[in-house]
């Protein structure tokens, strides 16, 4: 279980990921992305399977605040390379890297999807971007990280990403096994809509369009979300 303590006079937050506590700088200009409920997802289904990083090498896409990165190192990573398409996302992670006493081996900006790995990872590490993608189903990024982490893993690696069931489920359970994929799903919960998912124009009716989507209860608006590993066969 994790859980946030929003200081009120500096710009840390601290998170708990039973046993790590793990501390992160926010840039007070919004450029970086905050950890969402789908990042915390993601992390507490990382820190279900500490095996799938012990001792292995990691790519984090998409590294954000750094949050899932520093998780990995703390459980035991031997090496973490990192990317994101934002420059002040960079450096912002690595702040977050010194205040956690760890150390990120790569630090790329780059549009992952153009950029070819100088070795094969053990692991690819991502919490895709997913509400302001803008196209069908808030999948282009999912598909793409089914079609292209291949290419970043060793026989055998694993990929490990958090998802909403607005973004359709059964389709990336299919489009891992179309890309030789093994998969379990490592972590589930429900949450309520962010707010925002109700200022995008389109969004609730696109949403609507994906088979179990969302659910209503009490008037609210929920999502799914669960945290797939997928393991390259060999
Ligand atoms: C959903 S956020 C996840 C950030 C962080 N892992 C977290 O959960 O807090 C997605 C991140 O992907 C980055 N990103 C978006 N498109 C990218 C691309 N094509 N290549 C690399 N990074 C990208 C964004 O800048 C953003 O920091």
């Amino acid at each position: 279980m994790s859980m946030t303590n929003q200081a009120t006079l500096c710009t840390d937050v601290k998170y708990f990921f039973d046993p790590f506590v793990i501390k992160i700088e926010m840039d007070g200009n919004g450029d970086v992305w905050k950890p969402t409920p789908h990042g915390m997802a993601l992390a507490q289904g990382m820190a279900k399977v500490p095996h799938v990083f012990c001792g292995k090498t990691v790519i984090e896409i998409g590294a954000g605040t750094g949050i899932h990165a520093i998780l990995a190192m703390k459980l035991g990573a031997q090496s973490i390379d990192i990317t994101d398409i934002n420059e002040m996302v960079i450096t912002t992670a690595n702040k977050n890297a010194d205040k956690n006493n760890v150390e990120f081996r790569q630090t790329w900006v780059r549009d992952w999807m153009n950029f070819e790995p100088s070795e094969p990872y053990d692991v690819v590490l991502c919490n895709p971007p997913f509400c302001k993608a803008g196209t069908p189903n808030r999948r282009w990024f999912i598909t793409e990280l089914m079609e292209q982490s291949s290419r970043f893993l060793k026989s055998g690696g694993y990929v490990i990403f958090c998802q909403s069931s607005m973004a359709n489920f059964p389709f990336t359970e299919k489009e891992l096994k179309g890309n030789n994929f093994m998969y379990e799903i490592v972590h589930k919960t429900r949450e309520l809509f962010r707010d925002y998912y109700f200022t995008e124009p389109g969004f609730i009716e696109e949403s609507r369009q994906v088979p179990n989507g969302f659910e209503l209860i009490d008037d609210e608006y929920i999502e799914t979300l669960q945290v797939y590993l997928g393991t390259l066969k060999f």
